[in-house]
């Protein structure tokens, strides 16, 4: 990266007084609270980074205001260059969103509806009578009319998203299927802890948080932004989560390269979008898109690459791209059930049910928030390796937590049998489950702690 011009600018970090920032969350009425976004955490740029070839005697000064361009500018300047993917939606890319939701090879929607239609009245019966409805991320709110048409006495409806057009048509939506529900959208980043403030009382509340978005997020900032979630839903408060889970590289491949081309124009109008916004010169035809499957981590990643050498202008800086080089713009972790109920449990959610698709592609899961005490203990490596029993604490290996998650899918299917060689009744309780789970680990020799003198797994 090179300081474009004479004068190079210092990043003003963006810190502003969130009080000033904060809008009054408007009445029940409906009308749109827009939060100005503050530069997302978790990418802490310094002024050095974002100044290099400034001297310290004579720091050619000015002010850039917008906090997004002093992210894109420290994330343009890392040795693997990168995006803000909440930057991938605005009005253009909402839409192209909707339509990617469209396609065959994106099943995720399709299996996430199929859920939610299949197991609607359960689902309603988990969230419970007389809530308030939180959806950070709503999009459209297609997904949510149908619960919330199932849900007894809801309260209200806060839709969160950092586009304002697309919360606006959820609005409009929502306002169409149920007029008598209020409404409270909210237009905020929700990794920001202040982006529930001001919401109103509820007897409990729901946080509903599909499309698998939790699963943009590193394992260690889902799990920083479930225990945020956790703060919101306060006692009681109720999780219903979108996960998509793990399989083959080639159905997920298809999912984020579609054959359409929807997801490519996606990922190009975030170029695209910082060409109108910010005053950048991509030649965007001189990008292109590609998703990467990533074993270890169990993630689909999705890059800009460039065609060709070439430089690029923003925020007064310019970058060189060589050929071939990427711009990583968004990730897509994959999870097994029993990895999220560890994540979500180190974020104080306890894990009360599951539901899949048929195909198993997708799962919604349904939490509790747990009693204060529980530790929030950081989920540092792979999700599933670092699971953390939140009942008691123990550790197991990830034989272990493979096998517990065996065992709850069988419960689940109801082929989960009790007693000596599986030989005695359908096993319907979760902890029943967990120990069958346990002791199998056991058998089979994994890392899994002794049981309790006088009792068995809990
Ligand atoms: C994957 S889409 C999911 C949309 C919808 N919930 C669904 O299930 O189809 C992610 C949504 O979250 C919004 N979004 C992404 N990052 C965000 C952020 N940091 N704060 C608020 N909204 C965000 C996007 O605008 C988009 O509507």
């Amino acid at each position: 990266m090179q300081p474009a011009g004479v004068a190079r600018r210092l990043l003003r970090h963006a810190a502003q007084p969130l009080a000033a920032q904060l809008p009054k969350l408007l009445s029940a009425g409906g009308a749109l609270a827009v939060q100005r976004p503050a530069a997302g955490e978790g990418h802490p740029v310094s002024d050095e980074e974002l100044v290099r070839g400034g001297t310290a005697s004579a720091p050619a000064v000015e002010f850039l205001e917008h906090p997004d361009l002093a992210e894109i500018v420290g994330d343009l300047s890392r040795p693997q260059k990168r995006l803000p993917t909440r930057l991938l939606y605005d009005e253009r890319g909402s839409h192209l969103f909707e339509r990617i939701c469209e396609t065959r090879d994106y099943y995720v929607t399709r299996a996430e509806l199929e859920i939610l239609s299949r197991d609607l009245d359960d689902i309603a019966g988990f969230a419970g009578a007389g809530a308030g409805v939180i959806e950070p991320g709503a999009g459209c709110g297609c997904k949510t009319r149908e619960l919330l048409s199932a849900l007894e006495d809801p309260r209200w409806y806060a839709p969160l998203d950092i586009d304002p057009s697309v919360l606006w048509r959820c609005r409009e939506a929502i306002r169409q299927a149920l007029p008598h529900l209020p409404l409270v959208p909210v237009c905020a980043d929700f990794t920001q802890p202040w982006c529930h403030a001001g919401l109103p009382v509820a007897e409990r509340r729901l946080l509903f948080f599909p499309g698998s978005t939790v699963g943009n997020f590193e394992p260690v900032q889902a799990q920083r932004l479930l225990g945020r979630f956790r703060d919101a839903a306060g006692p009681g408060g109720r999780l219903i989560l979108g996960v998509d889970l793990r399989k083959n590289a080639a159905t997920l491949r298809r999912a984020y390269d579609d054959g359409e081309g929807i997801t490519a124009s996606f990922n190009l109008n975030l170029l695209a979008r910082l060409n109108r916004e910010h005053g950048a010169d991509f030649d965007t035809a001189a990008f292109e898109h590609l998703a990467v499957y990533d074993k270890a981590l169990h993630r689909i990643e999705m890059h800009l690459r460039s065609r060709r050498d070439q430089w690029v202008r923003i925020g007064g800086c310019r970058f060189h791209f060589a050929a071939g080089e990427t711009i990583h713009t968004e990730s897509s972790h994959k999870y097994l059930p029993g990895g999220m109920v560890a994540l979500a449990a180190a974020a104080g959610w306890q894990a009360q049910k599951l539901w899949m698709d048929p195909q198993r592609r997708f799962a919604l899961m349904g939490f509790e928030a747990a009693p204060r005490k529980q530790p929030n203990t950081e989920v540092k490596e792979d999700n599933m390796a670092a699971t953390k029993k939140s009942s008691g604490g123990r550790r197991y290996g990830k034989g272990a937590a493979r096998t517990v998650a065996s065992a709850m899918r069988r419960r689940k299917r109801g082929t989960l049998k009790s007693g000596p060689g599986g030989k005695g009744g359908t096993v319907r309780s979760r902890k029943q489950a967990i120990a069958i789970g346990l002791s199998e680990a056991r058998r089979k020799g994994a890392k899994v702690p002794p049981k309790k003198a006088g009792g068995g797994s809990k």
